[in-house]
């Protein structure tokens, strides 16, 4: 018997890099963030002889996942598993597919195996896989406090405000320092980092409200604020953490100046070089031919706000 679960990726509006010490990966700070449909993970699990994961078609041992199903045995009954699971778009290339994959993981796993889970105990448990895969078990705009409860919430639904994230590909690389790497190096070493970390829950409130107006300007605003701050990290680490390529900044430099030609769009980016514009409908056609023609982005994904991770009765 095969259950499968769906979740999208999700974009990170008020971003977290780091995460409080001595816990078992809980982000240091509050963030938000939108669920973006037109990406997707599908994960499939069944029960087996043995623990097996099937990544895009290909058998693979992948530490986080047997950390996350070791854990995972401790406290609920759950026999060996055989897991499969498939992104239709680039993996470990800096668009959340980890964060996808174990929100659709944990989605699946609660269903096929009855661990009848609450919806803080799914988000804790996406949550330990990848520091931002809660937020993907969540329609639209999700925000995510590790402090309060619950944990996890929409706060606008894809039809209270339906924004699109076109987003512009410049690399299928993998990123070279894994966001857990990187987020340990910056706590050790960026100058910057208490600031950083002291400075996200202004931040975490100026975007709740900004989304609770829908208020873009605000909400550009902050976003394009708390990306820069946390690349400013990056690069103040020890040793410098550039996930930017030449794509990407060129990439800024035109969405800025399309915002400037009135166009409501702002940018986003994270640990990796693809730029992800977030705009409205009206604006999105503009943000697409732009972004397409900037050197060095080798394509465009057009996405929206989708919907939380769900099983799929269909599959
Ligand atoms: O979910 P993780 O632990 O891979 O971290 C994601 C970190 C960023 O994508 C860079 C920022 C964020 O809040 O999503």
């Amino acid at each position: 018997m095969t259950t499968t679960a769906v979740a999208h990726p999700n974009i990170a509006l008020v971003k977290y890099w780091g995460k409080s010490p001595d816990t078992d990966n809980r982000p240091a700070s509050p963030s938000l963030s939108i669920t973006v449909a037109g990406l997707k993970t599908t994960t499939s699990v069944e029960p087996a002889v043995r623990d097996t994961v099937k990544l895009n078609g290909e058998l693979t041992r992948d530490q986080k996942i047997e950390r996350f199903l070791e854990d995972l045995r401790a406290r609920h009954p759950l026999p060996p598993v055989a897991i499969e699971s498939r992104n239709d778009f680039p993996t470990g290339a800096g668009l959340a597919s980890s964060a996808a994959g174990f929100a659709a993981l944990i989605t699946a796993l609660d269903t096929a195996f009855e661990l009848d889970l609450s919806d803080d105990e799914r988000a804790d448990w996406a949550r330990r896989g990848s520091g931002s895969a809660a937020r993907s078990l969540l329609s639209g705009f999700v925000a995510f406090d590790p402090e309060a409860d619950p944990m996890i919430e929409t706060i606008a639904t894809p039809d209270d405000w339906p924004l699109d994230v076109i987003v512009g590909v410049t690399t299928t690389d993998k990123k070279s320092v894994s966001s857990t790497e990187g987020m340990e190096r910056s706590r050790m070493t960026s100058p910057f980092y208490r600031e950083w970390i002291d400075a996200n829950r202004g931040d975490f409130d100026t975007a709740r409200r900004a989304v609770d107006e829908q208020d873009f300007d605000a909400l550009a605003r902050v976003a394009e604020a708390s990306c820069l701050k946390m690349h400013a990290v990056m690069l103040t680490s020890a040793p410098a953490l550039v996930y930017w390529n030449a794509a990407t900044v060129a990439a800024i430099h035109t969405i800025r100046a399309l915002a400037e030609r009135g166009e409501s769009v702002f940018f986003t980016i994270d640990a990796g070089p693809q730029v992800k514009a977030i705009c409205t409908r009206w604006s999105a056609p503009a943000v697409r031919r732009a972004l397409a023609e900037v050197p060095g982005v080798h394509s465009v994904i057009d996405g929206r706000l989708g919907l939380g991770a769900r099983v799929d009765r269909d599959a």
